[in-house]
């Protein structure tokens, strides 16, 4: 399966750290952003791989990744997003690179514990649709929410004042070939953006898609709050300790 990594916008929620580099360049503990996302692919056996990029310092990417040797592969492939069209417009842009096949995208600004290889596994073994991965959470109001009806989600809502689940749509969504169809299909919302919500919208109407629900952290880090928790949650994990470090202080 390919994946792409969607990492263009214009990080507006993190002046003035974005006014002059990109989003995905900032340092989440010992490595810039973009290398979380890049490594969960890998580590998911996904080698082929675009990188759609926007905004500020684009040709830093090339500069940072190469051809990523450092991951392992062999090639990355580039893309440009002109402005802040939002996700699914990002997305459009890997149609030609898809070429027809099934894709795996992540949010560049997205950091995920869990190894997500057993549900892009599940997601092979799907005769076709999406799948998207949930987590449970105690402000949904910032993201995407699907309404349960037992396992089943009837709808999901970006961003809503009103939740109707305290699940989170987090940032990887896995898609058959359709998508660039009902990518196409969009409209701008009230924030003048084409929204992924809307894409896995359409994939519910077709009664074709199916989630799971992740067991480790999950965080994305494009406020300064949530920027400051995927810090702390990295540096944790790599065995960092704020008590070791008052006691050698
Ligand atoms: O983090 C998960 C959430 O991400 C989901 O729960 C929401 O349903 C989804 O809409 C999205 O919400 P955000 O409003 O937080 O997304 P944001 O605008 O911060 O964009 C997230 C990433 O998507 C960003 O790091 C790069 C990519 N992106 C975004 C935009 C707006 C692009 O590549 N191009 C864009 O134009």
């Amino acid at each position: 399966m390919k994946g792409v990594i969607l990492a263009g916008g214009l990080g507006s929620r993190l002046r003035p750290l974005t006014k002059i580099t990109n989003k995905h360049l900032l340092p989440i503990y010992d490595r810039p952003m973009i290398y979380y996302p890049l490594q969960t692919m890998v580590s998911a056996g996904i080698e082929d791989i675009m990188i759609v990029t926007g905004g500020n310092s684009a040709g830093d990417f090339l500069r940072l990744l190469g051809n990523g040797r450092e991951f392992g592969l062999k090639d990355i492939y580039y893309t440009y997003q002109e402005g802040e069209g939002g996700i699914a417009d990002a997305l459009k842009l890997a149609e030609h690179f898809a070429d027809g096949e099934r894709i795996a995208v992540i949010l560049g600004d997205n950091i995920f514990a869990d190894d997500i290889s057993p549900y892009v596994r599940a997601f092979e073994r799907q005769p076709s649709g999406a799948r998207i991965l949930l987590k449970e959470v105690t402000d949904p109001q910032r993201f995407g929410v699907p309404e349960l009806d037992g396992e089943r989600i009837v709808r999901i809502e970006e961003k809503p004042k009103d939740p109707k689940s305290s699940y989170a749509v987090t940032g990887i969504y896995m898609y058959d070939g359709r998508v660039f169809d009902y990518c196409r299909t969009l409209k701008p919302s009230h924030r003048g953006e084409l929204e992924i919500t809307d894409v896995n919208n359409a994939y519910i109407a077709a009664g074709d898609l199916y989630s799971d629900v992740l067991r480790g952290w999950w965080t994305d880090a494009g406020t300064f709050e949530s920027l400051h928790l995927a810090n702390r949650l990295v540096a944790e994990r790599a065995g960092w300790s704020e008590a070791a470090v008052t006691a050698a202080g």
